[in-house]
């Protein structure tokens, strides 16, 4: 007897059409699984067996061998337990065979409870366009199911509950399609900043084009004060962008049933201490790293010259290409990452390097050998350059309020909404242009090209920085509302490039 059922699997984060074949045949009694299973998903003979007893349903003693059909494609994690269980209770007939448009997900317990799974997001949508109708996951992920807005989603909480739904002995109620509702996360404000009034400026234009930003000055003047705040002037996501995000979470298990959806950009701040793995994704089973998990999103790397130089150089090609691609014997995996770098560093050793009131003692050299922890190649992917100077005593002292991050956050809208109609709504942004865009939207009148021109010739850019200059000056005149880049736009543009480096 042979029975099959439809599942879902997933690599990197693209969910794939999967079937659980189950045969019965005579001989002695042993269960195998079979179609390159993972640890996790061989272990699901015992789930199963257990999870069968404790409801009440015969399990056969016979000769079972699952199969996971595309056999070629590895299987890995906890959510095939119930599409196997489900095939193999069809095969001896304890459950009336589901039609095969229906999809299982999920983890069986030993009690026969069924426990919520990772990755349900991207599955449901891969669901979606495999045609599968009905798609019956743990209850807690369905929710995170019903986003995909595709098949209808039916919550399990028992094997016993779904098999008696199977069995047409009770009707399995279906999941209402979870909506968001608007939330008033408390975040930090731009308020409390006194001063640093070209430092909020640069971040809002970042902020508004999702431009790389290196922030630098001496100890206590705020750099990390002005990160942290940034998350509150990001402009709002659209619904493709956010379910986009979402998928990495949902893969990462860390979407719940009362929120399964992420609605705020993502900002991550890793620790210096951060391994390769952690930083760009990768391990033995691929995870996403921080980069991808900042998709759409900042990561912010605080103290830059304190992380290892070899982790700050795999970021390079992630940062242009906007994905990371991790190679394995098993296959590869794709991540996005397409995310917006913040950085804060010291401009010496001892911080004070350039401080008017002069007390950097560090020699060139020292100072050269401190900056020279940043490659080049990485300074030449950042877009905006600011000093960050110490504050005076007179904005410290008038402890006047500050422009709230509401008011920034407003003409940030404003200027991603003019990108989001020229690019579409897939989030597609001003920070990542690529030549034909840039020939269509950045085009420059005699004024501009002569300043662009001085700049290349007196700045040394690169044909890199050239571009990321363009971009910038977009994303300044959409702050503006105007239509086309005007010589005040690249000045600024160049401005926050002109700031000397040494090694650059
Ligand atoms: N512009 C400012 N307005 C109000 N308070 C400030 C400002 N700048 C700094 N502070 C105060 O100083 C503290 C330290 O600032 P912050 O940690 O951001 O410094 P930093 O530039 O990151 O220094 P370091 O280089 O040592 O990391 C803040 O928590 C805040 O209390
Ligand atoms: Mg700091
Ligand atoms: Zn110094």
């Amino acid at each position: 007897m042979i029975c099959s059922v439809q599942t879902l699997g997933i690599t990197g984060i693209q969910g794939k059409a999967v079937t659980a074949e189950c045969y019965i045949s005579n001989g002695l009694p042993g269960f195998d699984i079979v179609g390159l299973p993972d640890a996790a998903v061989k272990e699901a003979r015992e789930r199963v067996r257990a999870a069968a007893k404790s409801s009440g349903l015969a399990f056969p003693v016979s000769r079972i061998t699952v199969n996971l059909a595309p056999a070629n494609l590895k299987k890995a994690g906890t959510h095939y337990d119930l599409p196997i269980l489900i095939s193999i209770l069809c095969a001896c007939g304890s459950v009336r065979r589901p039609k095969n448009t229906t999809a299982f997900l999920g983890e069986v317990g030993l009690d026969g409870s069924v426990r919520p799974v990772s990755g349900v997001l991207p599955m449901a949508l891969a669901a979606k366009n495999e045609g599968i109708q009905c798609l019956m996951v743990p209850a807690e992920n369905a929710p995170e199911a019903t986003l995909a807005r595709g098949p209808k989603v039916i919550p399990v909480h028992t094997v016993q509950e779904l098999a008696a739904g199977l069995n047409g002995e009770t009707v399995l109620p279906e999941a209402p399609v979870w909506e968001p509702s608007p939330e008033a996360a408390q975040m930090l404000d731009f308020k409390d900043v006194l001063g640093q009034e070209n430092v909020k400026r640069a971040l809002e234009v970042a902020a508004a084009g999702s431009h790389n930003v290196l922030l630098i000055g001496p100890p206590g003047s705020g750099k990390s004060m002005l990160s942290k705040r940034l998350p509150s002037i990001l402009p709002d996501m659209t619904w493709e962008e956010s379910l986009e995000v979402s998928q990495i979470y949902s893969v990462m298990g860390l979407l719940t049933s009362k929120k399964p959806l992420v609605m705020t950009r993502p900002f991550r701040s890793p620790h210096h201490t951060v391994s390769n793995a952690g930083l760009a994704g990768g391990g033995s089973n691929p995870r996403p790293g921080e980069i991808s998990m900042a998709h759409k999103g900042v990561l912010f790397l605080d103290e830059l010259p304190e992380f290892k130089k070899d982790t700050l150089d795999i970021m390079r090609q992630p940062l242009e290409d906007g994905k990371v691609t991790i190679s394995r014997v098993s296959g590869t995996v794709t991540y996005p990452a397409e995310c917006m770098l913040v950085c804060a560093m010291n401009p010496c050793k001892c911080g004070w390097y350039g401080d008017p009131s002069g007390r950097c003692r560090c020699s060139d050299s020292a100072v050269d050998s401190y900056r020279s922890r940043i490659s080049g190649p990485m300074l030449d992917r950042i877009d905006i350059v600011v000093e960050v100077p110490a504050v005076h005593f007179e904005d410290l002292r008038s402890r006047a309020e500050a422009e709230p991050s509401a008011a920034v956050k407003k003409r940030v809208n404003s200027a991603r909404d003019l990108q989001n109609k020229r690019f579409g709504s897939g989030g597609m942004c001003n920070a990542r242009m690529g030549p034909d865009e840039m020939r269509r939207y950045c085009e420059l009148s005699g004024e501009c090209a002569e300043l662009m021109k001085n700049a290349f010739e007196t700045m040394g850019l690169t044909a890199r920085s050239y571009d990321r200059i363009l971009k910038v000056a977009r994303t300044v005149a959409d702050l503006e509302g105007s239509e086309t880049i005007e010589p005040q736009h690249i000045a600024e543009a160049i401005q926050y490039r002109a700031v000397n480096l040494g090694n650059r």
